[in-house]
């Protein structure tokens, strides 16, 4: 089968990259250095599967053409691509991110450029193929499953780094959007391991925009949605390899807020005192509560109706019957 070929080509160019990472000169002195730089653990990055493809044309695309792995299936994977007619590698230079599904087979990678360059994107990740479909992968979910289960709680953040490095720090409860917004796909991945929900995002990030346009679809899927906005400039990964693993759970603790207040709060500053964008808002977050399925999870939404009638000055009831309009 195709879906085998592609599994069976990742896990031999992960071992390949590994290997490179740890035993070769180019890897150690660039790909190890650089992850130590990181402060990543050898531990950290033995865990992740993490590794290094050399800067050359080819040498991962000629090692896996002799052991006799087909061109078409390497160019699938996007470990291989054509240049100037010969097979080459497309992740030469950079250091490599293996994307697993849940039982740990590998899907994909994520390869990253050392030095950030206007020229070349900072990471290149796989192709969509037979068994890489990005709206379907959280990265991160093989590592996290059991923590997340355990703790009733998945923490969500953007990047391959911010998963890691929030592992090493203890905090095992964590996937990754990689950068894109939130799909259904994902929300039921998580769904399948918990209802609560927090996302961590950095407080500048065009991220948060982006939650925010899912919130209504994971308030559908029956997810209690947190968020935890970061100071400006930090991520997950940055934030917590500054002030330290306890001082970062601890920060998670105490600036965990619920979405949907976050959002009305949001709008409201936004619509200031115009009073067409006051009653639009309200129209909004009527809407919002009104996904949450009444048979669920009644109190919930009940909670909703008085913090957001409160937040708004209005009258209970008039938000109650706004919110049953929208439940048909
Ligand atoms: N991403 C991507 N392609 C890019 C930039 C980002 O696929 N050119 C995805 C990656 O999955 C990345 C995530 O979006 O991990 C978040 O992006 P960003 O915050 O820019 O990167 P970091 O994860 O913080 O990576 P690093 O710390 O290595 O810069
Ligand atoms: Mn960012
Ligand atoms: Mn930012
Ligand atoms: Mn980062
Ligand atoms: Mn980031």
């Amino acid at each position: 089968l195709m879906a085998d070929s592609l599994f069976i080509i990742n896990n031999y160019a992960r071992e390949y990259f590994t290997d490179t990472l740890f035993n070769k000169p180019e890897g150690q002195n660039v790909g190890l250095s650089y992850f130590e730089e990181r402060g990543f653990t050898e531990e950290t990055i033995k865990k992740f599967q993490l590794g290094y493809c050399l800067n050359t044309f080819d040498s991962f695309a000629k090692s896996a053409l002799d052991k006799g792995y087909n061109l078409e299936y390497l160019q699938k994977t996007g470990l291989v691509t054509i240049r100037n007619d010969q097979p080459a590698d497309n992740y030469r230079g950079r250091v490599i991110f293996p994307i697993h599904n849940q039982s740990g087979k590998i899907l994909g990678f994520g390869a990253r450029i050392l030095v950030k360059s206007d020229r070349a994107p900072k990471y290149i990740n796989s192709p969509e193929n037979e068994i890489y479909v990005k709206s379907r992968v959280l990265y991160g979910t093989y590592f996290a499953r059991h923590a997340i289960d355990k703790l009733n709680e998945c923490l969500l953040v953007e990047g391959y780094t911010d998963v890691i490095s929030l592992h090493q720090a203890g905090v095992e409860n964590v996937v990754a959007s990689s950068g894109t917004s939130l799909t259904q796909d994902q929300l039921r991945l998580i769904k399948k391991y918990t209802n609560n929900l927090t996302i961590l995002y950095d407080g500048d990030s065009a991220g948060v925009k982006a939650a925010l346009r899912g919130l209504d679809m994971a308030i559908e899927e029956g997810l209690n949605v947190k968020l935890v906005l970061l100071p400006d400039k930090e991520d997950p990964d940055s934030y917590v390899q500054k002030i330290g693993a306890e001082a970062f759970r601890e920060f998670i603790k105490e600036h965990k807020q619920d979405f949907v207040l976050f959002k009305l709060q949001l709008s409201m500053q936004e619509a200031g005192t115009d009073s067409n964008k006051k009653s639009q808002l309200v129209n909004e977050i009527a809407e919002t509560i009104s996904k949450i399925d009444k048979a669920e999870d009644f109190t919930r939404q009940q909670d909703y109706i008085r913090q957001c009638s409160q937040l708004l000055h209005i009258d209970e009831q008039g938000l109650i019957q706004l919110v049953n309009k929208f439940i048909r």
